[in-house]
C-alpha cells in the first residue's frame, strides 16, 4: 500500500492530482477545510481509500497533532511508500504592500508556508523508523522566482517554501533512510485560485488583464491533465531530491 498525505485536495490542482492517485493499493489521506464528493464517488468506485481531514490550515499550532491523527491511520509495516504533497494554498492578499491588511498577510503566510513546514516536520518524526521511499512534493509558483506587482505574499511564500525544501533535502541526504523533497512550478490551471486572480482590481494586480487573456484564448491546463502530471513526478524516477522545476519545462 502506498499512502498519499494531499493538502487541498477539496478542489482545483489537488482535486485532480488525487484523482490521478486513485488505485486499489493507494490510500489518500486529505486535507483541507471541505469535501470533494466527486473525489469519494470516484474512489467507491475504483476501491480506493480516501480519509478527509477537515481542519484549517491557518491554526499552525493544531497542525502536528493533525499529523497524528493522519499517521495513525497509516500502516508503516505494509507500506510501500509514504508521500507527503503540500498543495493547499490562496493567493491573496492581492494589494500593493502598503495596502495588505496585516491580518490576511499572517494568515496567508500561516497557510502557505507555515503549514507545509510544520507538516514537514511532522512528516520526518513520524517516519523516522520507515525504511521505504519517503516523498515531500511541495507545490510552488513561478512567483517564487518572479516577483509581482501585487502578490508579494504569494512570492514571499512560495520563494520561501522552495527555499524551507532545499533546507530539508540538505539535512536529509546522509540519513540512512532519508525523506527526498522537490518543489514544482505547475504551470497555469483552471482552478478557482484563477478565478479570483482575474476577478482582482487592475490598480491591485496590474497583470490581471494577461490572466484573463489566458483564460479567454484557452491556455489554461485542466486540473485533471496537470494532477497527472504531478502524479507521474512524485512516483517516477523523475523525481530529483532538492530540485524547483516547473512542470512545464519536464512534460
Ligand atoms: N491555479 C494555478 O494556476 C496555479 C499556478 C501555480 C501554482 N498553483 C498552486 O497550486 C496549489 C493549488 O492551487 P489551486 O489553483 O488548485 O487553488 P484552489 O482551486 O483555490 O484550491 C486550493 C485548495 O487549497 C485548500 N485550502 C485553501 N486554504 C486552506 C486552509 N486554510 N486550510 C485547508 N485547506 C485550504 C482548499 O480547500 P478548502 O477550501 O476545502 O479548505 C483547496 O482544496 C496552490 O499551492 C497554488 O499556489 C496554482
Amino acid at each position: 500500500m502506498k499512502y498519499f498525505i494531499i493538502s487541498g485536495a477539496s478542489k482545483g490542482l489537488g482535486e485532480g492530482l488525487a484523482m490521478a492517485l486513485l488505485k486499489e493499493d493507494h490510500h489518500l489521506l486529505c486535507i483541507s477545510r471541505s469535501e470533494s464528493r466527486q473525489l469519494k464517488t470516484m474512489a467507491a468506485a475504483k476501491n480506493c481509500l480516501v480519509d478527509f481531514f477537515l481542519f484549517d490550515l491557518a491554526v499552525s499550532h493544531d497542525i502536528i497533532n493533525l499529523a497524528g491523527d493522519i499517521f495513525r491511520k497509516i500502516d508503516k509495516g505494509a507500506a510501500t511508500g509514504i508521500y507527503l504533497v503540500n498543495n493547499a494554498g490562496v493567493v491573496e492578499p492581492v494589494n500593493r504592500v502598503e495596502d495588505c491588511d496585516p491580518d490576511a498577510v499572517d494568515l496567508h503566510l500561516r497557510v502557505n508556508l507555515v503549514a507545509p513546514m510544520l507538516l514537514t516536520t511532522a512528516f520526518i518524526r513520524n517516519t523516522l523508523d520507515y525504511e521505504g521511499e519517503k516523498r515531500i512534493l511541495n507545490i510552488s509558483s513561478g512567483a517564487a522566482n518572479n516577483p509581482y506587482y501585487g502578490w508579494s505574499c504569494y512570492c514571499t511564500a512560495k520563494a520561501g517554501l522552495d527555499m524551507y525544501g532545499r533546507c530539508v533535502s540538505e539535512e536529509q541526504k546522509n540519513e540512512a533512510f532519508p525523506v527526498q523533497t522537490m518543489s514544482v512550478a505547475p504551470g497555469i490551471i483552471d482552478t478557482g485560485m484563477q478565478t479570483i486572480i482575474r476577478g482582482s482590481n487592475e490598480r491591485d494586480f496590474i497583470h490581471r488583464d494577461k490572466f484573463v487573456e489566458l483564460k479567454e484564448s484557452g491556455q489554461l491546463v485542466s486540473p485533471a491533465l496537470a494532477g497527472k502530471k504531478i502524479a507521474h513526478l512524485l512516483l517516477s524516477g523523475d523525481f530529483r531530491d532538492g530540485e524547483s522545476i516547473d512542470i512545464r519545462d519536464r512534460y
